[in-house]
């Protein structure tokens, strides 16, 4: 976080990614990054991250029959948000510990406000009064072609509900992550997944030794 993070050295760094872009493959390859430079590194997750906060996750992500409103879906995040902060995140950050989240807010302006069609200051609201002021550092998102990445995601088994949208969700969801990645070009890298697994580290690898390294 810009204000909380400087008290200390911590980095806060968030890994986004459309629907089928190789998140968890692109995870583990971060995760032998930092340990090679034995950095330690705390990896979570959003929805989720602890123990309430994943049952939170359950109920966000499971299909279900029920209409489950764009507003509460939206409040489910950012509830789920607020535990991972105060329980996990924030300390790691302030005993000097890096931080990766597998997602953060920018999804919730991608998928909540892009896809859903909340409106960005509604967000930006609850935002300001969860995180107090905390961005990530550095953010990594992966970019796919809407069709292929869901073609990938789609051949892995039964959907959630956000797998179960359509296409023009996720040409919305995103349209957002660019936006945000030019809003916010000094913490955004944006990496093409739809090349060989090796070309994408290779990636990965320049942005974070940039970040890291400086
Ligand atoms: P994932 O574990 O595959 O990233 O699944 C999490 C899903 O939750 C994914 O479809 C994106 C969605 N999501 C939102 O809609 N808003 C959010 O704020 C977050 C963190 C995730």
């Amino acid at each position: 976080m810009k204000q909380k993070n400087n008290m200390g050295s911590a980095k806060f760094i968030t890994l986004e990614g459309m629907e089928g872009a190789g998140k968890t493959t692109c995870l583990k390859f971060i995760r032998g990054y930092f340990d090679a430079l034995e950095i330690p590194l705390l990896i979570t997750r959003e929805p989720g991250g602890t123990p309430f906060a994943e049952e939170i996750r359950s109920l966000l992500l499971s299909p279900r029959e029920e209409k489950v409103s764009d507003e509460v879906e939206l409040l489910l995040m950012f509830a789920a948000r607020a535990q991972h902060l105060e329980q996990k995140i924030m300390p790691a950050l302030q005993s000097g510990r890096w931080v990766l989240s597998d997602r953060f807010t920018d999804a919730t302006y991608a998928y909540q406000g892009g896809g859903r069609g909340i409106d960005s200051a509604d967000i930006e609201r609850l935002e300001q009064m969860v995180q107090k002021g905390l961005q990530p550092d550095l953010t990594l998102f992966l970019n796919i072609p809407i069709e292929i990445g869901l073609a990938r995601a789609r051949g892995r088994g039964e959907l959630d509900r956000f797998e179960q949208q359509e296409v023009d969700f996720f040409e919305r969801t995103r349209d957002v992550y660019l936006q945000r990645a030019e809003q916010y070009a000094s913490r955004f890298v944006v990496i093409d997944t739809n090349r060989s697994l090796d070309d994408v580290y290779e990636s990965i690898s320049q942005a974070l030794d940039q970040f890291v390294k400086g």
